[in-house]
This record gives structure tokens, sequence and C-alpha cells, in this order.
């Protein structure tokens, strides 16, 4: 039995004004009728895996309780973290959590944010993973990538990748900067990380003690003292504030010699920012998507959205922009500069 590991604590700060501190983007209707975390949840359990492990903020519970319902997903066990701590205390705080009834457990971690549009093409590279993960491998699954993106981990390969088996991986580097990106890819023996891993309960623990072992003791403490609540299971706030702030990629995948790839093309990307979902949105044949009350005129490749039903949104003569209106708040970019975003979002919180 294979565990879905659903991470959806990110504050998703690059898709504001949709994305909020109080309600970010896997939660919101970004595209089609169910945000991306109940496809996410509705697909893992389409093909078969485990009701998940759930792990997110303490303001996000009852979305995440009622979205699961609304989907018809078995809500498994959701964790409760009482503060952000990013993606390492809360794949550990999962592993301790589910090693307690079983140490052999695979756990599949997955990000609620992206889109896979062939859950069936998923499962069958996760069961190509299987019995590395069982022989104590952590599998990653790599996307081919189209350019130099600074914002994903990269995987390079040990050897050529031979279809539906797993690679060893030579390295794993989180974040580079644009030159390293850029040599990456001209090299070609590189993949992408897609955020999801395969492995044991034991496997990770193990790697967070060679690797990471400050952590091990707060968030151990954290799940022991966890208390039931409503449903949830809340992690002990004193202990969980020990915890360092640190994703998986920095604390482990980086630092580990154990890592494997399978590679993985049957379609995904990471809604890391408007300029995906204005491709997600399957532009026409002038480049537009639109949603909601928008008129656009002699505009070209761009995205417009209102998502206000009173507020009329209007474009003339645009090319290559963003514009998303929200009742209380408006964002106007150039489609190139979305990572910016995030700085913009920075720059408001300091204004308080
Ligand atoms: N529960 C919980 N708590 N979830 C979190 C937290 C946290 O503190 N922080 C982030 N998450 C969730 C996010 O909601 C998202 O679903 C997932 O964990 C990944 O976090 P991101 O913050 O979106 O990571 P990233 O996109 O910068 O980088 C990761 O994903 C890339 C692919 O999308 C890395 O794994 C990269 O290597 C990878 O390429
Ligand atoms: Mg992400």
């Amino acid at each position: 039995m294979i565990t879905p590991v659903l991470l959806c604590g990110g504050s998703g700060t690059r898709l504001w004004p949709v994305s909020r501190k109080s309600y970010p983007k896997q939660f919101t209707r970004l595209i089609g009728n169910q945000s991306l975390f109940q496809a996410s949840a509705q697909r893992l359990a389409s093909v078969g895996f485990g009701a998940p492990v759930v792990v997110t903020g303490s303001d996000f519970r009852f979305v995440v309780g009622e979205q699961l319902l609304e989907a018809g997903v078995d809500p498994g066990t959701i964790l409760i973290e009482p503060s952000a701590r990013n993606t390492g205390p809360a794949i550990l705080a999962a592993a301790l959590h589910m090693s307690r009834t079983d140490p052999d457990a695979l756990m599949l971690v997955a990000p609620s944010d992206h889109v896979m549009p062939d859950p069936e093409a998923f499962r069958a590279a996760v069961a190509t993973a299987v019995p590395a993960a069982r022989a104590g491998r952590i599998v990653t699954f790599g996307i081919r990538p189209t350019h130099a993106e600074t914002g994903y981990g990269w995987l390079e390969l040990g050897e050529d990748p031979a279809p539906g088996s797993p690679v060893p991986l030579r390295r794993f580097v989180e974040k580079p900067d644009a030159a390293q990106a850029a040599a990456m890819l001209a090299a070609g023996s590189y993949l992408w990380n897609a955020g999801i891993f395969l492995f044991s309960a034991r496997v990770l623990l193990e790697a967070f003690e060679a690797h990471c072992p400050a952590l091990l003791e707060p968030v151990a403490a954290a799940v022991e003292r966890a208390r039931p609540d409503l449903g949830f299971l809340r992690l002990d706030p004193d202990a969980w504030a020990g915890a360092e702030d640190i994703s998986i990629d920095y604390a482990v995948m980086e630092r580990a010699g154990n890592l494997s790839v399978v590679p993985f093309s049957g379609g995904w990307s990471d809604l890391g920012g408007w300029d995906a979902i204005w491709r997600e949105m399957s532009p026409d044949a002038d480049g537009m998507a639109v949603l909601g009350p928008v008129t656009a005129i002699d505009c070209r490749n761009s995205l417009l959205r209102s998502e206000s039903e009173g507020l009329e949104l209007v474009g003339i003569g645009l090319r290559d922009m963003i514009a998303v209106a929200m009742p209380d708040a408006v964002l106007i970019a150039d489609r190139s500069r979305g990572q910016e975003v995030k700085l913009a979002v920075t720059a408001l919180r300091e204004k308080g």
C-alpha cells in the first residue's frame, strides 16, 4: 500500500492577488471547477493509492476538510502544523507519524499545486519506482526541462534513462542561479525535479539522521505530543517552535547519496506564476486567455481575469500582459515578469 503525503501549507505568493496568505493558491479555483488541492487529492485516490496524510497549517484545516469532502476523497489523517516551517519538517512529521504503525510504509510525497493531466501515466511511473523505494532508495520524478528555470530543483542523471526504470542520481541541485541553470540545460543530462518523492518512512528517517539531525528532536517531540482535535491531529506547538525552517530539497535531497530518478513524460506543470496559468488556460488563436467580465480589444498573448462579478476589466491593444482584478486589488504586469509578483507581495507586507 502506498500512502500519499499531500503537502498544502505553502503560501503561493507568486499568484497574488488571487492567492492570499489566508487562502493560498492550492485552495482557489485557478483552473476549472476544482481547486488544485482537490485535483491532486482526487488524482492520487483515482489511481488506487491509500487515504492520504495531509500536512497543512492551522489556518487551512477547515478548508482542507471541506474540500476533501466536496471532492469525495477519504480524508485519511490531517496533520496540523502550528506554523509553516517549509517542507522539511512537514515531511519528517508525516514520516514519524507513519512509522509508528509501519516503519516500512511507502510514502508518496506530493505537492498540492500542480497540474498533471494524465493520472494513469503517473500511476505507471510510481509503479516503476516501487521496487527501488522498497530497496532503500529515495525516488524522485524527473521532467524534461524546456528552459533554464531557476525556481526548480535539477536532477543530474548518473546514466542514460531507460524508459520504465529508475536511474541513479549523480547530483541534486536545488534552485540554481541563472548561469548554472543555463549550463545544466545545455548539458542535456539533467531533468527537473517534479517535487514528488517516493520512499519508505524508515529510509527518510535515516536520511534525516544522517543529513539534518537537528530537526529530529523537535519534530519527533511535536509528533509524540500531538493531540487529536476535531478530527485533525495537531502537532505540539512548543516542540514545533524549535524546528528549523528548511525545505526537504536542501535538508535531504542535495545531501543524500541514495537518490534515483524515474523520468516522467505524462504532462506536468507547476503553476508557479501567472505565465503558467495563462498557458494552462488554453489561450485562443490570438494567445488570449480571459476569465470573468472582460472585454479585450486588439489584445494578444495576454491574460485578463476579473474575479469580481461586478468589475468589468477592459484591455485595449495589450501585448504579453497579465491583468488580474480582485475586489480589493489589481495586478498589471508584463507577462515575462510574473515571478516578480513575489517581490511585490513582500513590499506590500512591509507596508502593512
Ligand atoms: N504542509 C506544508 N508546510 N506544506 C508546505 C510548506 C509548509 O511549510 N511549504 C510549502 N509547502 C507545500 C506547498 O504548498 C507545495 O504544495 C509544496 O509543499 C512544495 O512547496 P513549494 O514552496 O511550492 O516548493 P517549490 O515549488 O519552491 O520547489 C519544490 O517544487 C519544485 C517543483 O514544483 C522543490 O521540490 C523543487 O526542487 C521542485 O523543482
Ligand atoms: Mg511550487
